[in-house]
């Protein structure tokens, strides 16, 4: 079988850092036997052992771009990456692992803040999620100062770069050890598997298959899945 052609194979994109383990355990847990999956490194794709999946692993953010065009015809990313990057993906499945909630956060000590009254000055929010944070704010009418940051977003407030943050919480460690308590929720979020429209028609028996699978060990063994 020639390893160029992805038709012959399913591609599978997996997302690397929190949702990878949980992912590599759902196929495991269906029986796709992942030929080194669990040592994977730096090498950034491996096929399980009967050959007709290629997995590769993809940057969370990165992830539903290869999906929306084709390079991979099925995606695992995190819901906040979705809602944020808008791509042109249909949602097949919630996996309800890696769950977690976008929220506004400020520091402790100015929680009495009536943050949302118009107090004068335009509020500086830090975040990795422009476009949630930004549609969160208009549909306050709020008029907000969006700063993008890339990661790490629980210092901005520690020193005067912003007022809050918007920022998904998970255990709630990182904002307890940074002095920093939610005012708000805006949405609760996990893992989604994804599917490209053209892929969805042309491999749907594979894809249909699978998703049986999945479906399946979603709704009676989620909870065996590793929280993140
Ligand atoms: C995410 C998120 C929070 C943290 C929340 O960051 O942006 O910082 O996890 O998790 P917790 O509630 O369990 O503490 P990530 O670890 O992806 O790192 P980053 O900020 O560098 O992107």
């Amino acid at each position: 079988m020639s390893r160029e052609n992805n038709s012959n194979y399913l591609v599978i994109a997996l997302s690397s850092g929190k949702l990878f383990k949980p992912s590599i355990q759902l196929f495991e847990g269906i029986g796709i036997n992942l030929r080194g999956g669990r040592e994977i490194n730096r090498k950034l794709t491996f096929y399980d052992q009967r050959e007709d999946i290629k997995f590769i692993i993809t940057r969370p953010k990165d992830n539903p771009t290869y999906v929306e065009c084709g390079a991979s015809d099925i995606g695992i990313v995190g819901e906040d990456v979705l809602l944020e990057e808008k791509k042109d993906v249909y949602r097949l499945l919630d996996l309800k692992f890696g769950k977690c909630k976008m929220v506004v956060a400020v520091p402790e000590e100015k929680k009495q803040e009536k943050y949302y009254k118009n107090n004068g000055h335009r509020l500086r929010v830090a975040t990795k999620y422009p476009r949630i944070a930004g549609e969160y704010f208009k549909k306050k009418g709020i008029y907000v100062e969006l700063i993008k940051l890339y990661g790490s977003v629980e210092l901005a407030p520690q020193v005067g770069l912003a007022d809050m943050i918007v920022d998904i919480v998970s255990t709630g460690r990182t904002l307890k050890e940074n002095g920093l308590i939610i005012i708000d929720e805006i949405i609760p979020l996990s893992a989604q598997l994804i599917v490209n429209r053209i892929s969805y028609k042309t491999k749907h028996k594979k894809i249909a298959r699978l998703l049986q699978g999945i479906k399946k060990f979603v709704s009676s063994e989620s909870d065996k899945i590793a929280k993140w």
